[in-house]
């Protein structure tokens, strides 16, 4: 029975979790110390970026165990200060409300007392309505049954079979990337069952559905949206400005007020399309601008030529093509407190001062070299202050690889203990997993890793569709075990 367990003694539960998380934080150290502020994890261009500064962002590495240098150095931690702080709110019967009584902002107030959805940001007012991805923290504070929105606690009807099922307990959505090139495979379309939530891997990205000025190529994104809409799963769109996968005519533009306009009316366009259907509900508006160590955006295109302020301009220019699509800054190596989550929390926090519509931020958590892991005490640090903005936070597209010697225990642990992050945040509404199967995981072809002649074993599924221990661990943590 997936019951929750409310009675139970949470200091020790706690006790063990922080004795599994070192464990587990020691063996994933043994490879990563070393690795720090190498390439970004994204594409695979890899690219004269690796060059990124290395100790700094790595705070999260093996040491940060104890928080030691990343908890004690991050600037803001608006959220543990209010109401709920980080753990401790969750002493009475479990209800934890970690951000529940706190959100700090008056906006996100509402978001944990049901109904409205929250639009956080106040600056969208994007109403709350967007459909599942949207209103999430309201209906769990119903079934968290406290009229103190505590929407942490999973209270599942009868026992979930499915990710998609367990994490209706606390009205998480549980998405996985999907690529329309794997649509023909049955396994995959079988698994993807599990899901209610979908990210297309490459299909929306900018080569793909704009390859030369003004001509859309929606096809790709189309079928994955159709797959998506057939299988009652929503579709977050991934991802309207990044700095890969952006077509030569692009990087090409020589003024910056011709790049404004094209990027502008790539986000139109592309966002025009797809809101009539109804099944995306969010998107990644901006992805990975800022660079390892935090102290400045990689150089793009976008910054070089529009300056830090194209983010606010992709985020307006968003909002007016869907009033009520969620909008996303999406991110990796940034899902504890780091230098380059400071960063990004300092720019959101930001963005929701000056009225800019942002509804949230997508924490990706690959995880594994080059990306050391962050504790999950840290990484729930960090959804708390984010909530405290009145924004969302994502689990967008998380895969933990095992080449630095992780067993499949630690594995399983490590992914219980993110999701039982998320599930403790009621701002957190989502978990997105980068895939379902080792089959297809990006992971095998990301050259940063060190994962070369091992099996990256990185997601749910094993190669031949069989479920690992891994996907134990992520029902467990969304039925509250
Ligand atoms: C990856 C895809 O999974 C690969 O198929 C592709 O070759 C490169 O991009 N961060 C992101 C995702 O935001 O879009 C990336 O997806 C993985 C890292």
């Amino acid at each position: 029975m997936a019951r929750h367990k409310l009675g139970r003694d949470s200091s020790r539960v706690m006790l063990r979790e922080r004795r599994l998380q070192r464990g587990l934080l020691s063996a994933l150290g043994l490879v990563l110390a070393a690795c720090q502020g190498e390439a970004p994890p994204s594409g695979g261009k890899g690219g004269s970026n690796g060059t990124a500064p290395s100790a700094s962002s790595g705070t999260s590495t093996v040491g940060g165990v104890g928080g030691g240098s990343s908890a004690g150095s991050s600037p803001v931690v608006a959220g543990g200060s209010q109401g709920g702080s980080v753990n401790g709110g969750s002493s009475s019967g479990g209800v934890a409300s970690a951000v529940g009584g706190g959100s700090a902002s008056g906006a996100a107030g509402a978001s944990t007392t049901g109904g409205a959805g929250s639009s956080a940001s106040g600056a969208g007012g994007s109403s709350g309505s967007g459909g599942a991805a949207g209103g999430q923290a309201g209906s769990a504070g119903a079934n968290g049954g406290g009229s103190g929105g505590t929407a942490n606690v999973p209270m599942c009807k009868g026992t979930p079979t499915t990710l998609k099922d367990a994490g209706a307990c606390s009205d998480r959505l549980i998405g996985t990337a999907i690529a329309a090139n794997h649509l023909n495979d049955s396994s995959y379309t079988t698994t993807a069952k599990e899901f209610n939530y979908a990210t297309p891997e490459n299909e929306m990205k900018w080569d793909s559905i704009e390859p030369s000025q003004g001509n859309f190529n929606f096809a790709p994104g189309d079928q994955v949206v159709n797959f998506a809409k057939s299988n009652g799963m929503k579709v977050k769109g991934h991802t309207l400005v990044w700095r890969y996968s952006v077509p030569s005519w692009v990087s090409n533009i020589g003024s910056a007020d011709a790049l404004r306009s094209a990027m502008v009316n790539h986000i139109t366009q592309v966002m025009n399309h797809y809101k009539a259907g109804g099944t995306v509900v969010a998107w990644d508006v901006v992805n990975e601008a800022w660079e390892n160590d935090g102290t400045k955006f990689w150089d793009t295109p976008f910054s070089s030529k529009l300056g830090m302020g194209f983010v606010d301009d992709a985020f307006k220019a968003a909002r007016a093509a869907d009033a009520n699509a969620k909008l996303y800054y999406n991110d990796y190596r940034a899902d504890g407190m780091n230098a380059k989550a400071n960063a990004i929390y300092n720019m959101v926090k930001g963005m929701v001062e000056r009225g800019v519509p942002i509804d949230g931020v997508g924490l990706q958590v690959h995880t594994g070299t080059p990306n050391a892991p962050s504790t999950p005490d840290d990484i729930l640090q960090n959804m708390q202050r984010i909530a405290a903005l009145g924004l969302e936070i994502v689990i967008s597209e998380m895969d933990v690889h095992v080449c630095d010697g992780l067993t499949a225990q630690q594995q399983k642990q490590y992914y219980h203990d993110v999701v039982a992050a998320c599930v403790k945040v009621p701002k957190c509404t989502a978990i997105t997993f980068w895939g379902a199967s080792d089959k297809y995981s990006w992971v095998k072809d990301f050259n940063e890793t060190n994962c070369a002649g091992k099996n990256p074993s990185a997601c749910l599924w094993d190669d031949n569709w069989m479920k690992k221990s891994a996907y134990d661990g992520v029902m467990d943590a969304l039925v509250g075990k």
